[in-house]
């Protein structure tokens, strides 16, 4: 959703006779809200629908997770640090937090898995905290490295190929996850003032191409979740054999360091680093850069009520001013309803400084994040009250 692409081979005018050794391909078109929005159209040397044989499984704390029952109003620090996982990128995944508009998770696998992941429930933003790897899917192959986000579009078979141990925070969204409509003129075009160029976005590199080593041998198993339900679906013929395909869906990648920040004479607000924007959220990127040059300017966020959005953070690296206690790999959620702001201390000491080397991925929601159970037990239980400044300090 990004722009036009179009990878491979394809005949001059859709929906026309296109052979490949005398055969004729399977086109299909990858649309979506009905006819009206974008879509891509494939061509597929076996259609990708014989299958023959369909189960249902669970993967628990995945799909389905468990909420935690009563959730008190009070800031919280998950640290995901904890979290142990093995399996592939679908057993080794967690829901730590959900809206009626999203669900948050972790993701750390330990091994590769032979089968793909279609999500008919939303699209899914991947931030790649730790590790590299490829992305498989039908629309190709694309490389990922630490700091890329990954936006598969809603019902695109994937799966992810990796080496060693990687660690991904994941976005669900229940409708769409886009750029901003901010950042895109009349044309669709990304604007020239936008924090991003069309430049910056990266498309599947190559086809897929099949083979048994990294494939399997049939059946082969295409994952589909739709209602927070996972239904197998088993095929005899790798159901990706793609030959080619264009148009204006299909998984992109866009590293966070070419996120262009803003800064003013003055601290300017988290919306300023809007990155990508779904229905009822926003996803944001905190990078490093100059901070505010006015003289006096105090650096460091002020205290806010934002009595419309959660807000929680995701810290990759760097010194967290703002927050005592926090590490890598810590999330924060700040809820609406309450104040949050800097630790004391933190604010005073940011004024002066000329930079900060913070990276974090924020995500502000209007509907309020619950809890699973997991996510409770990776809880600092006493982070709400760290604000508390103690005799002599
Ligand atoms: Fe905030």
């Amino acid at each position: 959703m990004i722009h036009y692409m179009k990878l491979g081979k394809m005949p001059r005018k859709p929906h026309t006779a296109f052979y490949e050794d005398g055969k004729l391909l399977m086109e299909q078109c990858h649309t979506r809200e009905g006819f009206d929005g974008p879509h891509s159209t494939l061509y597929f040397r076996t259609p990708p629908t014989d299958e023959n044989a369909v189960e249902q499984i669970k993967i628990p704390g995945f799909c389905p997770f468990e909420p935690l029952k009563e959730q008190p109003l009070y800031r919280r620090h998950i640290r995901t640090q904890d979290l142990k996982l093995s399996g592939d990128f679908l057993d080794a995944r967690r829901v730590l937090m959900f809206n009626a508009d999203l669900n948050v998770s972790m993701a750390k696998p330990d091994k590769v898995s032979k089968r793909f992941f279609c999500n008919g429930d939303g699209e899914e933003l991947y931030y790649v905290y730790k590790g590299s790897g490829r992305l498989e899917s039908q629309f190709g192959v694309l490389s990922f490295r630490e700091g890329d986000y990954l936006l598969i579009p809603r019902a695109t078979p994937y799966r992810l190929h990796f080496e060693g141990k990687p660690e991904f925070l994941v976005f669900e969204g229940r409708g769409h996850i886009d750029i901003p409509k901010e950042w895109r003129n009349r044309s669709g075009q990304i604007t020239d003032y936008a924090p991003y160029s069309h430049r910056d976005f990266r498309g599947p590199e190559s086809l897929l191409n099949y083979n048994e080593r990294d494939h399997g041998k049939a059946p082969f198993r295409v994952v589909v979740k739709r209602e927070d339900e996972l239904t197998v679906h088993m095929t005899k013929h790798f159901p990706f054999d793609v030959v080619g395909w264009d148009g204006c869906v299909y998984p992109i990648a866009f590293h966070i360091l070419d996120y262009q920040p803003r800064t003013g004479t003055v601290h300017l607000p988290p919306t300023t680093h809007t990155t990508f924007a779904g229905n009822g959220f926003v996803v944001c990127s905190f990078v490093p850069r100059k901070v505010d040059y006015l003289e006096g300017a105090i650096p460091c966020p002020y205290g806010h009520a934002s009595v419309h959005m959660d807000e929680i953070l995701f810290y990759v690296e760097g010194n967290f001013t703002s927050r005592k206690g926090i590490d890598s790999g810590s999330i924060s959620l700040h809820p609406a309803g309450i104040p949050h702001g800097p630790h004391p201390g933190t604010y005073e000491k940011s004024i002066g400084t000329e930079r900060t080397d913070e990276l974090a991925v924020m995500c502000d929601a209007y509907k309020q994040f619950k809890l699973t159970n997991l996510a409770h037990d990776l809880e600092d239980k006493d982070y709400h009250m760290t604000w508390v400044e103690k005799e002599g300090e």
